[in-house]
């Protein structure tokens, strides 16, 4: 098993990118497949994730080259154009991957089987098997639905209308790529707007998507047709970077090309309300999606509450949040966030129970955490409980620790973040 041992250092100065948006990545394949024509894809994040998704498509028939430097070109087949997988999809780690596939797949004419890696194969599936059952869809899994793997048979499906109890775009989503199957209108309703990746590439490929207050309605049957899509940089990956430079003294470092969907920046508005200097240059709009470079620079941070529909806005950053947290002044209270509980791993218990072993005061909550500010960590050894986002939050919290931390399991980056250590210790030097 790979570990990493990282320890502190001078300022974080200069001038950075990293990989493309996962989130956009998984979709501009699934989007490009389903249109008619040729997609060409610039910036595509080359991870393990959203790879998952690619062989998955290529399994299904469908022709993807890879030209280099994250350029993809996808001959799409047309809503109707996927053949039947002659074996198990293997979905990795890939949550999206699973949960999105099962919504398009459900409307297909063949059968199909889904399964992933021994943390995917525990994450709860039935928040999408349910409501794709009211639509019509015929799936099976262990734990009545609840597991994969999942087993789907494709056929007709009838559009819905749908009340999600969570803030969740990849239940959303599924179900919105079920209802391109359905004659009419499904519509999703949703406690609190999950990022809308979804519904800006499908209407950017020609589909009608109407978002309203609340939720949003897809029309089915569209006609899709290939579109050059630019994935800008994944503002997951840049956070680490970001809290990375605000508790670094001295550090100033520019992050090129981000993503700052508002219903991704959450990460943004919970850095600066803490205090942090971030400041958004050029900000400018890429294939339906804003993107702009990031300025940040050292910051001494206070201690807030976080909860509401802030939550959903940065649910993959509460990880190095409550890294942020840790170096600020005052107590930080995150809240609302019972998600975390059901993520690659439980984010909760493995973020407490790691800053806790290099010296944290950090309490769980059941939806959430209380986090202490001290000046420094002290080092020590922890895991990443195989999960991208706890490697890499432990990796930044090691750079105001009195001694090294070493991370143990730390081959889960190359899900999300491939080069992360080596980006990480070019700067650290
Ligand atoms: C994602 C949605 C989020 C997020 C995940 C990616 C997506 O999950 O945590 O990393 O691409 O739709 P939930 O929909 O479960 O909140």
């Amino acid at each position: 098993m790979k570990q990493q041992t990282i320890a502190s250092c001078g300022s974080l100065r200069g001038e950075i990118t990293v990989p493309g948006d996962k989130s956009i990545s998984h979709r501009s394949i699934m989007l490009g497949s389903l249109a008619s024509g040729t997609t060409l894809v610039h910036g595509f994040l080359e991870g393990e994730d959203s790879l998952a998704t690619l062989q998955a498509f290529r399994t299904m028939r469908i022709s993807i080259e890879e030209l280099g430097d994250g350029q993809l070109r996808i001959e799409g087949r047309g809503l109707h154009g996927l053949q039947e997988p002659g074996d198990v999809i293997d979905c990795g780690n890939s949550g999206t991957t699973m949960r999105l596939m099962l919504g398009l797949l459900s409307g297909q004419s063949f059968f199909s089987v889904l399964s992933g890696d021994q943390y995917l194969r525990r994450r709860p599936m039935k928040r999408v098997v349910g409501p794709l059952g009211t639509m019509g869809a015929r799936i099976w899994g262990r734990c009545d639905g609840e597991r994969a793997p999942l087993a789907i048979q494709g056929g007709p499906l009838q559009a819905a209308s749908y009340d999600s109890p969570i803030a969740s775009a990849q239940v959303k989503s599924a179900l919105m790529l079920a209802g391109l199957y359905a004659e009419g209108e499904t519509t999703v309703r949703e406690p609190h707007l999950s990022r809308d990746h979804s519904e800006r590439m499908l209407s950017y490929f020609g589909a009608d998507v109407r978002p309203f207050d609340g939720g949003v309605t897809i029309v089915g049957g569209p006609d899709l047709t290939g579109q050059e899509v630019y994935v800008p940089g994944d503002i997951s990956s840049a956070a680490f970077f970001m809290v990375a430079a605000l508790i670094t003294p001295g550090s100033e470092l520019l992050i090129r090309n981000v993503g700052v969907n508002p219903t991704r920046s959450g990460i943004i508005d919970i850095l600066r309300q803490m205090g942090g200097s971030i400041e958004l240059v050029d900000t400018r709009e890429r294939s339906g999606e804003p993107v702009a470079d990031l300025l940040v620079r050292s910051s001494t941070l206070q201690g807030i509450e976080i909860g509401g529909a802030l939550v959903p806005r940065a649910i993959d950053e509460f990880p190095v949040v409550s890294v942020a947290a840790c170096f600020a002044e005052g107590t930080t209270v995150i809240r609302d966030a019972h998600e975390l509980r059901v993520k690659e791993t439980d984010r909760i218990a493995a973020m407490c129970d790691a800053l806790n072993a290099v010296g944290g005061q950090v309490e769980p909550r059941e939806d959430g955490m209380t986090i202490c500010g001290i000046d420094q960590l002290n080092g020590g050894r922890v895991t990443s409980c195989g999960d991208h986002r706890i490697a890499m939050s432990m990796a930044v919290a090691a750079l105001r620790s009195s001694k090294p931390i070493t991370i143990s399991d730390t081959g889960c980056t190359e899900t999300s973040f491939p080069g992360f250590w080596q980006l990480l210790e070019s700067l650290a030097r």
